[in-house]
């Protein structure tokens, strides 16, 4: 019997290592996902960029191995980055998500994981990457914001998109009511875009992700 050949992979050997430098609302809908059966992978690692962060204890209370590395223990940032990817090869991981991970991913992990690496943004990509997305939105005055899932590449939230989710800006929005309006379609967004990577069955042409068969 041949097998047919299927590329992204395979689902049921998803691991996923997750960053994260906070909060880690993000990291928790991918937990919740994954703990509801809507999300086919295992969780198997959360390492943060600082050893405060309370996604940190999100990842324990679901009894998910956690991690800190600071980038202050290595000598610059190639350092850094390889550590970061010699944590998460040992752990057998596959798909590598940025979930509030504020900083630049660096040529170590890129190589390590080509094509394997999400990251989530609160803006509507290519729009107002970087820091302080929804200040930035807010103080250009545009109608309309969102979020973006992008696979990550050396430039700086510029690879393929994924999936986005656009949210209407108010009048009176601050950052924090923008910013809440985002976050609720992030933690849709996430798991969405995740189990659209795995699932497969894409290809990047250029700078887009294209489902399907490309002729
Ligand atoms: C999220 O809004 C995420 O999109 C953003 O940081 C927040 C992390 O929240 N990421 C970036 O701005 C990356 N450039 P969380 O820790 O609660 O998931």
């Amino acid at each position: 019997m041949t097998v047919p050949e299927k590329k992204g992979y395979d689902p049921f050997s998803a691991r996923l290592g997750i960053l994260i430098s906070g909060r880690g609302s993000n990291l928790q809908a991918i937990i919740d996902a994954v703990s509801a059966g809507t999300l086919d992978a295992t969780i198997a690692v959360v390492i943060s960029s600082r050893a405060d962060a309370q996604g940190l204890q999100r990842a324990r209370d679901a009894g998910i191995e956690a991690l800190s590395l600071s980038p202050r223990d290595y000598p610059d940032r190639h350092a850094y980055d390889r550590a970061l990817a010699d944590a998460l090869c040992a752990r057998g991981v596959t798909l590598v998500c940025l979930a509030g991970f504020m900083r630049l991913v660096g040529q170590p992990l890129l190589d390590a994981f080509p094509l394997r690496i999400l990251n989530i943004h609160p803006s509507l990509l290519p729009a107002f990457p970087g820091l302080d997305a929804q200040r930035q939105a807010l103080d250009h005055g545009v109608r309309v914001s969102g979020a973006t899932v992008h696979l990550v590449t050396s430039e700086l939230d510029g690879g393929p998109i994924v999936l986005q989710a656009a949210v209407p800006v108010h009048a009176d929005d601050t950052v924090e009511t923008l910013s809440a309006r985002v976050l609720a379609e992030e933690h849709r967004l996430y798991p969405d875009a995740i189990r659209l990577v795995l699932e497969g069955g894409w290809t990047i042409v250029g700078r887009r992700l294209v489902r399907g068969s490309v002729s």
